[in-house]
């Protein structure tokens, strides 16, 4: 069921995937670029009161950031029990997710890559950079992290105990977005990718796709008439909501909410049912070039 709350009309927002829907439609819905959203999915946090809502203050980070491959927690000076319970919660969640998009995204399982997991108990603040701050509209890209075509999958659940919902706005078709912004893109310097590799800026070769991928984040940030006058819908997540976003494509911005959970993924293209639908093939036909 797909619900259609706002303008514009020309691609749907979020597709609701209750239990008793069947399931078999989800990766379609995904690719299209939907926000899927799943609202009565349960992870206990019972008891894990005091990590959750821990001062948690790192000055340095907004979330807490927590590597399933090796168990490093990031992002808080908690330490002690508080330490150890909220690195127990965190990896819970990384493992929650994870069999939910094995259950969900069956063609998914064979390429899945797992990447990091946040805690977001704060709302975004009102100091940071433009480029830093997600109240803006953007698609994700990651300067340190080269996806070279990769597909970035994530999975969000607010877990506010006070009755507050997650607040996201929601914008327009990713090949709309990118026709605005390309123009305006720069080609990356011959050999920049190896360079910046091998000096350890990023982890893997940035490629062609990488340097125009940033450029559409950066680009959309930093214009304040885009920012004011983009296509978009409005979006609430009450607590207890939990929702898929291949957020590579899907062109977002979190407008406030505090306590949420997230887990990324990273998806090869070849993984797709409809590989067309990517930002790789996307940015490829519009561009005429290949790019990873
Ligand atoms: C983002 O990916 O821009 C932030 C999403 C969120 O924290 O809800
Ligand atoms: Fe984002």
């Amino acid at each position: 069921m797909i619900a259609e709350d706002a303008r514009p009309k020309t691609q749907p927002p979020v597709a609701v995937l209750t239990a008793r829907d069947p399931k078999d439609q989800a990766a379609r819905f995904l690719e299209q670029g939907a926000v899927l959203l799943l609202p009565d999915l349960d992870f206990d946090t019972a008891g894990f009161e005091a990590a959750m809502f821990a001062q948690l203050s790192d000055e340095a980070s907004k979330n807490v950031s927590y590597n399933p491959a090796t168990g490093e927690l990031k992002g808080t000076t908690v330490e002690g029990p508080v330490r150890d319970q909220l690195a127990e919660l965190v990896a819970r969640y990384a493992k929650w997710s994870e069999d939910l998009v094995r259950e969900l995204l069956p063609a998914y399982s064979s390429g899945l890559q797992i990447g990091r997991t946040s805690y977001r108990p704060r709302s975004a603040d009102h100091n940071m950079s433009k480029r830093k701050d997600d109240r803006r509209l953007h698609v994700d890209a990651f300067p340190s992290t080269p996806m070279q075509g990769r597909r970035i999958l994530r999975v969000f659940r607010n877990v506010n105990p006070n009755g507050e919902s997650r607040f996201w706005r929601v914008g327009e078709p990713f090949a709309d977005y990118a026709g605005r912004f390309l123009p305006r893109a720069r080609p990356m310097a011959p050999g920049l990718g190896g360079l910046m590799q091998a000096l350890g800026i990023t982890r893997g070769r940035r490629t062609a796709y990488d340097a125009l991928m940033l450029q559409l984040h950066d680009q959309a940030k930093d214009d304040d008439a885009y920012q004011a006058a983009a296509p978009h819908w409005d979006v609430s997540f009450p607590p207890g909501a939990t929702w898929l976003v291949f957020t590579d494509a899907v062109v977002h911005a979190a407008l406030g909410g505090r306590y949420a959970f997230e887990q990324t993924f990273y998806l090869p293209v070849a993984c797709m049912e409809n590989p067309a639908a990517s930002p790789l093939k996307t940015l490829e036909r519009l561009t005429g070039k290949v790019l990873a």
